[in-house]
């Protein structure tokens, strides 16, 4: 099978073009897929009008599925496998309690011990404008550092927290983060991860970093917002405008994502997501 590939932008990302993804596919096929994976860090597949098993079941290829354990309010009732990332009302009218997922720049799960390999994100419905993502290179971002800086980088672990960092969210977050807060204690993890696959080494920071380990948040906090301006600039992004049935896979250890909330709040924007489980990461902090 030869791959219709387009390319997102100049940083990340291809479209993987005219493939069904609930078709079956060979070992080989999916080989051909998971190469483009590791080269573009992001796939992108259209017009995937495809079941919750179906999604599922071609996560499956990407390796084992977490079954969410770390962020119990947020899993679809029968399909543990599937995160729900939804703006859509409770059925007594309350706040969806993932109304603000993903709304600061991270890497899914890095505030486990097993962050996430991959996720493939599934696009049920959107509003009329917005509510769009943006994909950020973590490779390039490391690569791009000064020497000096890298040097300074290298032995450092940032403490990575569950919930929010940014936003203060009185509307649906006070349960939910401390239940988060209960079940997920801070994760020290490297700044710079080496990709087991690729080998290469990749930024590992984002916004759910509150300080580097041994230090002060006051510290820490002009390095961690330098680090994370740094891998944010337009030219080691991609943003990605949802249409209906886009599915796309995303890799967690050098990439980074934001889910924007640039849209009318009264439409719905309905989104599931399957998490790929990684490789063991980092150590309980001490003292958080
Ligand atoms: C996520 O962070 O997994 C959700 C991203 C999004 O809703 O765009």
């Amino acid at each position: 099978m030869a791959l219709n590939l387009r390319k997102l932008s100049h940083a990340l990302g291809a479209e993987v073009c005219g493939l069904d993804v609930s078709k079956p596919m060979s070992e080989a096929g999916f080989g051909e897929i998971y190469q483009a994976f590791l080269r573009y860090n992001i796939l992108l597949f259209r017009d995937q009008n495809i079941t919750r098993e179906q999604h599922i079941e071609f996560s499956r290829r990407f390796g084992e599925l977490d079954r969410h354990d770390a962020l119990p309010r947020d899993r679809h009732p029968r399909h543990p496998e599937i995160l729900m990332v939804t703006n859509e009302p409770k059925p007594d009218g309350a706040p969806s309690d993932t109304k603000y997922t993903g709304r600061q720049w991270h890497s899914d799960m890095s505030f486990t011990l097993v962050p996430s390999l991959g996720s493939l994100l599934r696009c049920l419905s959107v509003p009329e404008v917005g509510g769009d993502t943006m994909f950020a290179n973590m490779y390039l971002a490391y690569e791009t550092l000064s020497d000096g800086m890298k040097r300074l980088i290298a032995g450092l672990h940032g403490i990575h927290l569950s919930g929010t960092r940014k936003i203060a969210n009185t509307e649906t977050g006070v349960p939910r983060a401390e239940e988060q807060r209960r079940i997920n204690p801070p994760v020290a993890q490297p700044v710079v991860r080496v990709h087991p696959e690729t080998g290469r080494k990749a930024l590992y920071i984002g916004e759910k970093v509150k300080r580097f380990e041994g230090m002060t948040e006051e510290e820490s906090k002009p390095l961690i917002d330098y680090l994370v301006a740094h891998a944010t600039r337009p030219e080691f992004v991609y943003r990605h405008r949802w249409r209906k049935d886009d599915v796309m896979v995303w890799d967690n250890r050098c990439t980074m994502h934001l889910a924007l909330g640039d849209f009318d709040e009264t439409q719905l924007r309905h989104m599931e997501r399957t998490t790929v489980l990684g490789t063991p990461s980092g150590r309980v902090a001490q003292g958080a």
